[in-house]
This record gives structure tokens, C-alpha cells and sequence, in this order.
């Protein structure tokens, strides 16, 4: 079977970790690439994840993903031996990773997924890396020990306080820009109003700033102009030209407002496939009482 999932493990209440047997994608892939998924092969939703670790001894990847949506959830309800039907990959354009000094990275959520390959792929250039996580709780946090693991230094920031400072992911950057010298670049990788905030900050300091954008994909080929952004002025799809971009020139505002524009049918979507697992719920604890009541 193609695409076995080979491990998967409950991060937090929301965010799961799977590895899944891709060996090409596996050699192939370098920080900052991604997939493109369909969970079942009836014309299913195609959904991208960055591939956020690669065993190449193993032939598998790691996916890392929130549930969110339709897709995500039921990602989240395959089994360790159960395969995923399509998987592309490695898509998009890899991190440009150069040896420029001191790099801020800051991961929002589960952005830090995404980042943990490329906070490696820095260090591993002779950069001095330092990583900035955010999370809203303390159990949201991901990607902790792995960034300990690997960066200079690491600082925890919850919007509640309930672990590291009670501060918003752009009040530990301001500092950090703030110092003589300034660091010599910033990637950001998280929510889209996280990323326009983090280049507001670094903007007034002239410290280049590297976004990951996690626009709306479908064929990840950049023929369908479903990802597309606006750069500069130019239009770019974020599929092939990216995802990452200089932050700085990123219209924000129109990505935020393209990545609504479906909200309507991913809430609809969403709420069938909870339906869905709540009737799964209820199959599996009726044939468990029946199972008792056969032993009785
Ligand atoms: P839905 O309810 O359908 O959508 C929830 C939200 O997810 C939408 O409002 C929209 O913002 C976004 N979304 C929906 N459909 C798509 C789609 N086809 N393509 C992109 N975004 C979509 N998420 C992770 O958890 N881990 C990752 O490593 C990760 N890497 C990504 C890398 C890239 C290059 C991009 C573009 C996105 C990445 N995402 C990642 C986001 C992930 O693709 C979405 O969360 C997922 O598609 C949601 O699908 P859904 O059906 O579960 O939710
Ligand atoms: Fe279709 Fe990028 S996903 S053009
Ligand atoms: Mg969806």
C-alpha cells in the first residue's frame, strides 16, 4: 500500500503528528516544501501540509496538522496501517538558507511545524538561530523541546500567561530588533494576521522579514489561480512562486480577505463531518454494549 501512515501521536487536543511512508518525497524534500493530500480518493478535497520532518533510513515523512476543518478532521481519524489515497509532493519552492548571521524565527500555532525544518537548515548553515513561539494556552504549544533541541535560544510567549511571557509573539521581536545590532533576518511563520504583524514590527528596523503564506490551494500546480497573492504589486501563486515571500511587499489584507471567501461551505463542511464522527462515536459505544451484554 502507497502513503502508509507508520505513527501518529495527539500533540494537543487539536494538533496531530503522523509519519507517513513517502520515500521519494522523503530524499527529495529541503525546508520549506510541502504536500498536497486527498484523505479519500471520491474526489475529496485536496489540502496541502508542509512537510515538517523527513527520515530518509525510514523512507517517511512527518506531517504535523490542526484540525480545523472538514479535511483536517478526517486526516485526524486514519489509523496507524491506513493509507492516504494521493499525496504530492515535495511542492513549492525550498527556503532560501544562507549563512547571514543572526535569525529571528517566529512560529504562531502550529506555524511552528513548518518552521522547526527550517530553524534546522539555518543552524546547520552557521546561523545564530533565535525562535520566538506563540501559542493562545500553554497546551497549545508545539514544537518546544524540538526548537530547544536545535535553536540558540527559544522564547514561550501565551496570551493567557499560562506558560512563558503573557505577551504576543511581536513584543519579544520588537526587542529583539530593537538591539545593537539588529538581527540580519526574520522569518515568520503563523496565522495571517500573526505574519502582516510581525512585518509591521520588523519594517521600521529595515530587518528583511521571510513569511511562509498558508493561502487557499487546490491543484498546487499554479494552474488554477487559487493561491494567488499580490507581491509587490505583482500577482504571484504562492504555490509555485512560494509559499515564502518578502513579507514587506505582501498585500495581507486582500490574502485575509480571499481566505474567507469560503467560509460559508468549509462551516457547512465541517459540521457534516462532526455529524459524521459523533455517529461513528455512538456506532462504536453500541456494539461495545452489545459486545457486554454477549459476555454477561
Ligand atoms: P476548512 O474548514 O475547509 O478550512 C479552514 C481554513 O483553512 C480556511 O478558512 C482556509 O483558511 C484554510 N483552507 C481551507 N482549504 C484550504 C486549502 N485547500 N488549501 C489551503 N488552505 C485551506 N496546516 C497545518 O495544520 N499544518 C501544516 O503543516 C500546514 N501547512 C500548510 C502549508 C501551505 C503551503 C499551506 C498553503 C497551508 C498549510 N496549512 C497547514 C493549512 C492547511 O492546509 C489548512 O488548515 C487545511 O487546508 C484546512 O482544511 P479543512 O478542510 O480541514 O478546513
Ligand atoms: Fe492552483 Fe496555486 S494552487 S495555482
Ligand atoms: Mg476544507
Amino acid at each position: 500500500m502507497n502513503n502508509r501512515i507508520i505513527s501518529k501521536e495527539r500533540l494537543s487536543e487539536n494538533v496531530w503528528k503522523m509519519t507517513v511512508e513517502a520515500p521519494h518525497i522523503a530524499e527529495e524534500r529541503r525546508a520549506g516544501q510541502f504536500v498536497i493530500l486527498q484523505v479519500d480518493n471520491n474526489f475529496g478535497e485536496r489540502i496541502p501540509l508542509t512537510i515538517a520532518d523527513a527520515d530518509t533510513a525510514a523512507g517517511t515523512i512527518t506531517l504535523v496538522f490542526q484540525t480545523v476543518g472538514a479535511t483536517t478532521r478526517k486526516l485526524a481519524l486514519k489509523d496507524v496501517g491506513d493509507s492516504i489515497p494521493d499525496l504530492l509532493g515535495p511542492l513549492g519552492r525550498p527556503t532560501h538558507i544562507e549563512k547571514v548571521g543572526r535569525v529571528v524565527c517566529v512560529g504562531g500555532g502550529i506555524g511552528a511545524a513548518p518552521l522547526y525544518p527550517i530553524v534546522q537548515a539555518l543552524k546547520a548553515a552557521g546561523n545564530k538561530v533565535t525562535v520566538v513561539l506563540g501559542a493562545r494556552t500553554a497546551e497549545l504549544l508545539v514544537f518546544e523541546k524540538e526548537m530547544r533541541a536545535s535553536a540558540d535560544s527559544v522564547i514561550i510567549c501565551t496570551d493567557d500567561g499560562s506558560y512563558g511571557r503573557k505577551d504576543v509573539v511581536t513584543a519579544p521581536l520588537k526587542e529583539l530588533c530593537s538591539a545593537v545590532p539588529p538581527p540580519d533576518q526574520v522569518i515568520a511563520i503563523g496565522p495571517p494576521v500573526m505574519m502582516k504583524f510581525c512585518c509591521e514590527t520588523t519594517r521600521p528596523f529595515g530587518v528583511p522579514t521571510v513569511v511562509s503564506l498558508n493561502t487557499i490551494m487546490i491543484d498546487g500546480t499554479g494552474m488554477c489561480g487559487g493561491c494567488r497573492v499580490t507581491v509587490g504589486g505583482e500577482t504571484k501563486f504562492v504555490c509555485v512562486d512560494g509559499p515564502e515571500f518578502d513579507g514587506h511587499k505582501v498585500d495581507f489584507d486582500n490574502m485575509m480577505k480571499r481566505m474567507k471567501a469560503y467560509r460559508k461551505y468549509e462551516t457547512q463542511a465541517a459540521e457534516k463531518e462532526a455529524a459524521h464522527e459523533c455517529n461513528l462515536l455512538k456506532m462504536a459505544k453500541e456494539s461495545e454494549r452489545e459486545r457486554n451484554e454477549k459476555q454477561k
